[in-house]
């Protein structure tokens, strides 16, 4: 893929209303070049012309476009959640044995834990994410499912956060690679029981939102930790400013440097067509396109975000 050369400042007078616009008009374009996911197959059931985006700004307000009222699964994206909420309870300690640097590698790689003692590259890749999900309060996969979903709705209470049984099973049935990666990490003692850390990592993975709900969730990522509606502090602004550094670092696995030129802002996807996008101290921004890039990216949500950033100047590198 050649290095775009982009401007990073843009013509940061455009209006909110019309680099939407444009930005949904790129996504719409883009999702037709991509292809839903289908190795967990009720994945496969998704419309892979669906496209919404939705932009919540840190006063509620949100600026809606298409389908952002679809429902989707969070997949990857609910890693930076349960990252958030594991960190709430044992703080950074809960680092100890995954690590921080991006891995250069696929969402799913187990090529590094052989070299690198059963550690995960960082807490984003599916294997530092399972290690992650194990250490949710909570002593069965269900007490654990039931505290972050509370966690959840501790932050938007107008919303279930509700387990699509359908997909939990779908993954249940299917996802042998990711309980490689956690029998894997047992072997090294960085994941204690297999089958817990796989369970609650697949519920955690099948939670439903919506373009317009994630967008909301993710206000307090662009607000030092605060949730900005409730004036909460859900989570500390030194482990937001973590969580923020991961997700500009290994928020899009082996497209992360791609990301970073072309649209310099912390975010996190996931394989539903789900993405996430943090503009500190303005944005939190949320993109719906099942159909995916040859990363595993929403294709859409790519395309829409390198609009916005542009037109608007948002890059954190500019
Ligand atoms: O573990 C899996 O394969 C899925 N539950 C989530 C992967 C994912 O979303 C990767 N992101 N793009």
């Amino acid at each position: 893929m050649p290095v775009p050369i982009i401007d990073p400042h843009g013509p940061t007078d455009t209006p909110l209303s019309e680099a939407l616009h444009d930005a949904y008009a790129a996504g719409c374009a883009a999702a037709g070049d991509g292809a839903v996911a289908n190795y967990i197959p009720e994945l496969a059931r998704a419309d892979p012309g669906h496209f919404g985006l939705a932009v919540s700004s840190l006063d509620g307000a949100v600026t809606a476009h298409g389908d952002v009222d679809v429902p989707f699964t969070l997949q990857s994206v609910s890693k930076v959640f349960s990252l958030s909420a594991v960190a709430c309870d044992r703080g950074l300690r809960c680092l100890d044995n995954v690590s921080v640097e991006p891995s250069g590698d696929a969402f799913h790689s187990i090529v590094l834990l052989e070299d690198e003692q059963g550690r995960p590259r960082n807490p984003f890749i599916n294997a530092g994410a399972i290690a992650i999900s194990e250490r949710l309060p909570g002593g069965t996969s269900g007490d654990k499912i039931a505290g972050f979903r509370r966690w959840l709705q501790g932050i938007d209470p107008d919303r279930d956060f509700a387990v699509d049984a359908a997909v939990w099973d779908s993954e249940c049935d299917t996802g042998f690679r990711n309980r490689a990666l956690a029998n894997y990490m047992r072997h090294f003692g960085v994941v204690e029981d297999p089958q817990l850390a796989c369970d609650t990592y697949f519920k955690q993975c099948a939670i439903q939102t919506d373009a317009r709900g994630l967008a909301r969730l993710g206000l307090y990522l662009a607000n030092r930790g605060r949730d900005p509606l409730s004036g909460r502090q859900v989570i500390d602004p030194g482990i937001n400013s973590t969580l923020l550094a991961l997700m500009t670092t290994c928020g899009l696995y082996d497209e992360v440097g791609h990301w970073a030129v072309e649209v310099g802002l912390p975010a996190k996807s996931g394989v539903s067509g789900g993405l996430l996008a943090v503009v500190p101290g303005r944005y939190s921004i949320a993109a719906y396109g099942p159909a995916l890039g040859p990363k595993g990216n929403s294709a859409g949500g790519m395309a829409a975000l390198r609009s916005l950033s542009r037109m608007l100047g948002l890059s954190l590198f500019a």
